[in-house]
């Protein structure tokens, strides 16, 4: 037994559950590309290797200045870190003090209450509505004078649908200007519904916006452990200091910087899996489940749980289960097509069940 003081808000932290992994099965638990990231990008990366007995830029400053070409905003107004979920730690931990609070929905990204328990905030999770989207109106109306940042996740995970540019816009406008509005798009690239886009161009005229991006799922580099936050180069700058210095790996940003310079790759990869959920989500929805509308690379099966899990596990498949349902990320088109005859098997025994009323 440790006589070392941990915090009690740490040793009662929940632990962040990875997708499953299990020998010779497939995984479509994580979100993940089901494809590595192209050649090019690869032989970056292992160019790099040879001046791996050196630092590696300190903030990125190559990738930031890329990254900020792109998106038409200033390089000291990006800052890099080791995935975006060190970018959110960063965010938050700028802000909260004891019995401050962070609005967020929920359900959303498991890392969003651990992150706020982690730095000493207060997490405020609001529901959902029917759809699966947020409820913007309820988390505006959770905002006290204690709260110093609302999440917003869209695409939303682990349900899947969007928020409109609009949606987000007036949402912004109607929250106080003291308050963080932290936009994750982790996801952004897969959605194509109209008037769905980034809310980069808010940053703008709202200094409290921060948007947080990532390598780790349309540039397939989640191994490399490459996120980015954009905002107020104060903000930025504040977040920067708390970043771990020397986080980023030189392997990683070089694969990073030649992702950004390997796009059309990077599109044609993001294009086969939107045509994958295009395909599976209809017809899942024809076997009866209840899949919300989905703009990322996963789709979630509400009301399915343990069940389907054991017989994709069966099938060789992993997939994630979540309190409201099962959720599959979109995976090659055989993985997808398995996880298509074991869903159909599923609904049928479901219906054989329901006819002899158990
Ligand atoms: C909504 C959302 N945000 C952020 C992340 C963090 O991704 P990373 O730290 O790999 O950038 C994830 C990962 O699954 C996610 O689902």
């Amino acid at each position: 037994m440790t006589k070392l003081r941990i915090r009690p808000a740490v040793a009662s932290l929940p632990r962040y559950v990875p997708g499953r992994s299990a020998p010779g099965a497939d995984k479509i638990s994580s979100n993940e590309m089901p494809t590595p990231p192209s050649p090019a990008v690869l032989e970056e990366m292992a160019r790099s290797l040879q001046a791996i007995n050196r630092y590696p830029d300190l903030t990125a400053a190559p990738l930031r200045e890329a990254l900020a070409d792109r998106l038409r905003v200033a390089p000291d107004q990006l800052c890099v870190g080791t995935g975006s979920s060190a970018i959110l730690l960063a965010a938050l931990s700028a802000l909260c003090q004891p019995g401050s609070q962070v609005v967020y929905p929920w359900r959303s990204f498991e890392s969003y209450p651990i992150a706020v328990t982690a730095v000493g905030g207060q997490p405020v999770p609001v529901g959902l509505l029917p759809d699966a989207s947020h409820d913007l109106d309820a988390m505006r109306g959770a905002i006290t004078p204690d709260t110093v940042a609302v999440i917003v996740c869209s695409p939303n995970n682990p349900t899947g649908p969007a928020l409109t540019f609009d949606q987000v816009s007036s949402f912004v406008a109607s929250i106080p200007d003291s308050v963080m509005v932290l936009i994750d798009e982790a996801y952004i690239d897969f959605a194509t519904a109209p008037g769905v886009s980034t809310a980069i161009p808010l940053i703008a005229s709202h200094p409290n916006v921060v948007v947080t991006r990532t390598f780790s799922k349309a540039h397939a580099l989640a191994g490399a452990r490459v996120g980015y936050g954009i905002g107020d180069a104060e903000v930025i700058d504040a977040m920067q200091a708390l970043l771990v210095p020397f986080g980023v790996n030189s392997v990683a940003q070089a694969g990073a910087l030649a992702s950004l310079n390997d796009l059309d790759e990077v599109r044609r990869a993001v294009r086969e899996v939107v045509a994958e959920r295009e395909r599976v989500v209809p017809a899942l929805r024809s076997l009866g489940y209840d899949v919300p509308d989905t703009q990322s690379n996963f789709y979630m099966l509400r009301g399915t749980g343990p069940d389907l899990v054991e017989e994709c596990a069966r099938a060789g498949l992993i997939v994630r289960p979540f309190p409201e349902g099962v959720r599959v990320s979109v995976g090659a088109p055989s993985h997808n097509d398995r996880f298509l005859a074991v869903a159909e098997r599923h609904a049928r025994r479901g219906l054989r069940d329901e006819e002899r009323g158990e």
